[in-house]
């Protein structure tokens, strides 16, 4: 099982907190925003008397308000679509362990979330990578590419959109590729859309239950954790209109039991949030994001993507290798006694060399 690089360097933070260097954590795509009001309230206000189990699959009542707003995002979904589970995180794990078998692959553009690695390692599979590369914003890569690697074992291509750690958000041309090639060569489209709310410059997000035609092969992985900032919820979802790909996520639900009950009433709360809470959020990490990038920039040698969406950044550093450059910021400098923690990017591909003098920035501080 790989080491998550987006945690690994945490000990060498604490020792630098325990000389009294303070550390901005630039590593982890943990919101500082504040959770929406009502879905606190909804758990304060509680007065449940059992902490019972709620149904495998989710409430139903939850599972009909996620609908509605799959709904207002052009998706049509029923609430039998849709699966509720411990983040984003257990819905990977559940789509590939319902999708394949033990040597299978699916193929990713890279760099992709680390732990896509750890999933596909907890699940026997292999995870193919086709390069998307920074000089042209981490766009999806030719077709052909895709094409390429395609064999008998091939499950799906998995797709994150807007990318961590890349910012890069798939143009509708884009998708009407990618769902052109599943449907030909009769694969899955997982999409991560755990970001699908943070988007820049007024672009839109594409999903790829929109009209692609994609209802027998499209995937969707969700999740509370970032949308509203309840990375703590642990709650997600798994959205699909295959009916074989539910019942089987649904074994995997049945296998777990069920997802947390206190939780899925705050994230039920939580889709009252009012368009307001986004437009504000929107507008901050906008801001950030045209800092970040016009400052990394300004620096010699320094190669940086433009993000379109999520909050992160990946630059390209004029070192040799970034996990020793990322250890040393914290081990051997402080600016003003302040210094930031940074995710070395070589974890986030899966081509041995890759990343190597790259670093993913999350810019949530
Ligand atoms: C792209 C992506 N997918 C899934 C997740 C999993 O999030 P959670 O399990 O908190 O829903 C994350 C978390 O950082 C992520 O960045």
């Amino acid at each position: 099982m790989p080491e998550s690089p987006i945690r690994k360097l945490v000990p060498y933070a604490e020792n630098a907190k325990k000389n009294g260097i303070e550390i901005f954590h630039l590593n982890i795509g943990q919101p500082d925003i504040k959770t929406p009001k009502v879905a606190l309230d909804a758990i304060k206000n509680n007065t449940i008397e059992v902490l019972a189990y709620s149904r495998s699959e989710g409430s139903e009542q939850y599972r009909q308000k996620i609908a509605d707003y799959y709904a207002n995002n052009s998706i049509d979904v029923s609430a039998d679509e849709i699966i509720v589970t411990t983040g984003g995180s257990e819905a990977l794990l559940f789509v590939m362990g319902s999708i394949t078998d033990p040597g299978d692959e699916i193929i990713i553009p890279e760099p992709f979330y680390a732990n896509y690695n750890g999933f596909s390692t907890a699940s026997g599979i292999n995870i193919v990578p086709v390069v998307s590369k920074i000089e042209e914003n981490f766009a999806l890569p030719p077709i052909e590419e895709f094409e390429k690697l395609i064999s008998s074992k091939t499950k799906a291509i998995l797709i994150c959109n807007p990318g961590n750690p890349t910012g890069y958000l798939y143009s509708k041309d884009e998708i009407q590729k990618l769902a052109k090639i599943v449907k030909e060569h009769d694969l899955f489209l997982i999409a991560d859309e755990v970001y699908r709310e943070f988007v820049y410059d007024n672009a839109k997000h594409y999903s790829v239950l929109n009209n692609f035609g994609l209802e027998n092969h499209a995937i969707i992985i969700d999740s509370v954790s970032k949308r509203y900032s309840m990375c703590g919820a642990r709650i997600g979802c798994l959205v699909s209109k295959n009916k074989e790909v539910i019942n089987t996520v649904l074994k995997f639900a049945q296998a777990r039991l069920s997802p947390p009950t206190f939780a899925q009433i705050a994230s039920e709360a939580a889709l009252e949030t009012p368009q307001s809470y986004f437009d504000e959020v929107i507008v901050e990490y906008e801001e950030r994001r045209d800092t970040l990038i016009a400052e990394l920039q300004k620096i010699e040698g320094v190669k940086v993507a433009m993000p379109k969406g999520a909050f992160y950044c990946v630059a390209e550093l004029p070192v040799d290798n970034a996990d020793k450059f990322a250890q040393w910021i914290l081990e051997d400098f402080n600016l003003n006694n302040q210094s930031v923690m940074v995710a070395p990017a070589a974890g986030f591909y899966s081509t041995k060399g890759f990343g190597t003098n790259q670093i993913r920035i999350a810019y949530l501080h």
